[in-house]
């Protein structure tokens, strides 16, 4: 059983409750670290208005102890800040505590959370179905097992503004939660730091250069390799996939001889990316720091979850440049403590402006329509980005470094290939049909053909080894032909060699009108309906947001079409497909 410096058992969470005194307990569960992120900017205004708050990952308690803590801590408020992943899954972290309560309502148990104050904010996309899913499972089943909502379930959707639905949800929350512990909710005006800095901390034996979590982790690597102890690849190729003066698309290949790195056709690859030295360079100007010198940030509370944000000691380098996003948006957190260092009135006030009720609106345009960055609003003048900021911010470095979001391994946006990448494998629910014989429909428009060219070598190396291959269609699209049709050699010798059956390219601005994977899909309605019949697979991957809506929308018409199946209907049969895990998506926004 881990215990914490203090003694306590880690994983009551009873007595962690009795042990801090906390008063508002914020569970998350997070994937890429929002909802965690969220969780700790709760706690954080917890404290500004007198409350204590405890952060808890929702893994590390036993969660049959909901029950003692509504009956003996009637007084404690629970929040939980919980995202939806993939097709309405639960993130990892918050899995075990999804299927607890899935539990609770298919068994029937006695567990009574009468008198259980509970808060919930959904962290979801509303590009892909089951929206929020899980805020809403969680909310309903806190609700149904007798639990009292103290406000009302709160839907952040990452495809308008998730900082806009989190500011609004907390607007209702912090009234009632005030409310039952006599504080004032005006009352949030106070500066509060989470962490110090601690130079009698800093040990010059062990400083990080960069490892996400384990010291020395990339001098030496040892098995396995997993998101806290990447590989280090070298880039084996690199070659541009656009012939585009105007845009660019890389082939990027990693060696992972000797890693034990295991894969399947359709998973991902992340990397950890570094930011631009020369925003690192121009942002350390601004802050009047020395790059090369060192930093410790210690929590300010010895129960905070996190001890140190990222792996101290570093240098101000690492840090700027391996674990903090300096081109993240600032949330509103942000922008709040940044009004206190503006020394010039005017900007103070379109500072604080910007976080008030009033200036909700000048907010969302100033800083998500026009995608301002933290580094934008700080830094009065950066070359490259031509743009003034706030100048008379008089931030100090490491307060702006506390303040800032870590920065998060990337599937498939890196900003920056050097020769060395830290990498590990993202696992991914896309997968072949367990049988090779059984058709496959793939839809994969720009760099989303990119897990196909695993599913035909896969396929490829399944016919060398004599298995009998069904068919595999494939609908690529492009803007234009000669500049963007990337792997088109490799594709031509699949058809060419029977691992693809058909192979359909769109190049949309290549005539007058425009001509997408869809439009191609609706012209071979018949084979695709005979392949759907035929017990097919059904793949998508791209775009999110419009792509994989208007192919959505296209398989529905085609069913229609060929079975004179009600709309409904149709949609129906394609839901069921997914449940079979006949229709597959992934897809990004
Ligand atoms: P466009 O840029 O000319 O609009 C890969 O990005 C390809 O997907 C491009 O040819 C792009 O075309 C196309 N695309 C854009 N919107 C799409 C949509 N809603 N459905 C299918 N393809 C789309």
């Amino acid at each position: 059983i881990p215990q914490s410096p203090s003694g306590i058992d880690d994983s009551d969470f009873l007595a962690k409750l009795k042990a801090t005194g906390a008063q508002v307990a914020i569970f998350y569960g997070s994937q890429t670290g929002t909802a965690e992120d969220f969780s700790l900017r709760l706690a954080r205004e917890a404290k500004r208005f007198g409350i204590t708050p405890l952060v808890a990952d929702i893994q590390d308690y036993d969660m049959e102890c909901l029950q003692t803590v509504a009956k003996e801590q009637e007084n404690t408020v629970l929040l939980f800040c919980v995202a939806t992943y993939g097709e309405g899954e639960p993130t990892d972290n918050a899995l075990e505590f999804y299927n607890f309560l899935k539990d609770k309502e298919e068994s029937g148990d006695d567990f009574d959370l009468t008198g259980l104050k509970f808060g919930v904010f959904g962290l979801g996309n509303k590009t892909y179905d089951h929206f929020n899913a899980m805020g809403m499972f969680v909310d309903k089943m806190l609700d149904k097992l007798g639990g009292q909502r103290i406000t009302d379930l709160g839907l952040g959707d990452d495809d308008a503004n998730m900082e806009e639905d989190f500011v609004n949800w907390k607007e209702q929350l912090w009234p009632e939660v005030c409310a039952l512990f006599g504080k004032d909710p005006t009352d949030s005006e106070i500066s509060f730091r989470q962490y110090e800095l601690r130079p009698d901390l800093i040990n010059k034996d062990k400083i990080f250069t960069g490892e996400p979590h384990f010291f020395g982790s990339f001098t030496k690597q040892k098995r396995p390799f997993t998101q806290k102890n990447p590989f280090v690849a070298q880039v084996r190729e690199r070659r541009e996939l656009y012939d585009d003066d105007d845009r660019s698309c890389l082939h990027i290949e990693l060696d992972i001889a000797g890693s034990s790195l295991k894969y399947t056709a359709g998973d991902h690859v992340a990397v950890y990316p570094k930011n631009n030295p020369s925003l690192v360079e121009a942002l350390a100007a601004r802050l009047g720091i020395e790059l090369d010198e060192l930093l410790y940030l210690k929590a300010t509370d010895e129960y905070a979850k996190k001890q140190t944000p990222f792996p101290c000691a570093c240098t101000f380098r690492t840090a700027l440049t391996h674990y903090v996003d300096i081109c993240a948006l600032p949330g509103h957190n942000i922008i709040q403590e940044l009004v206190q260092y503006a020394q010039d009135e005017e900007e103070k006030s379109r500072l604080h402006h910007l976080v008030t009720k009033e200036g909700r609106q000048e907010f969302v345009k100033y800083i998500h329509d026009d995608l301002r960055t933290v580094l934008e609003l700080t830094v009065w003048f950066v070359p490259e980005l031509l743009c003034a900021g706030f100048k008379s911010v008089d931030v100090p470095a490491d307060h702006l470094i506390e303040l800032l979001p870590r920065l998060q391994p990337r599937c498939c946006h890196v900003n920056l290939i050097d020769e060395k990448v830290p990498v590990f494998v993202r696992r991914s629910t896309f997968r072949l049909p367990s049988k090779s014989r059984i058709p496959i429909i793939m839809i994969g428009p720009g760099t989303g053909v990119a897990p196909f060219r695993g599913f035909l070598q896969e396929r490829e190396a399944l016919k060398a080894k004599g298995k009998t291959l069904g068919d595999a269609l494939l609908f690529f699209g492009c803007q234009h032909e000669h500049k963007h049709y990337m792997y088109r050699e490799e594709l031509e010798e699949f058809l060419e060699s029977g691992v693809l059956s058909e192979l359909h390219s769109a190049f949309s601005r290549d005539q007058q009108h425009k001509v997408y994977v869809q439009h191609l899909m609706k012209n071979n309605a018949k084979t695709i309906w005979k392949m759907i019949d035929a017990g097919a697979h059904i793949y998508v991957c791209g775009d999110a947001k419009h792509m994989a809506r208007d192919v959505h929308r296209a398989l529905v018409e085609i069913i229609k079409a060929e079975t004179n199946l009600s709309t409904q209907d149709a949609e129906t049969q394609l839901k069921t497909m997914a449940q079979q895990r006949r229709f597959q998506q992934d897809v990004w926004s």
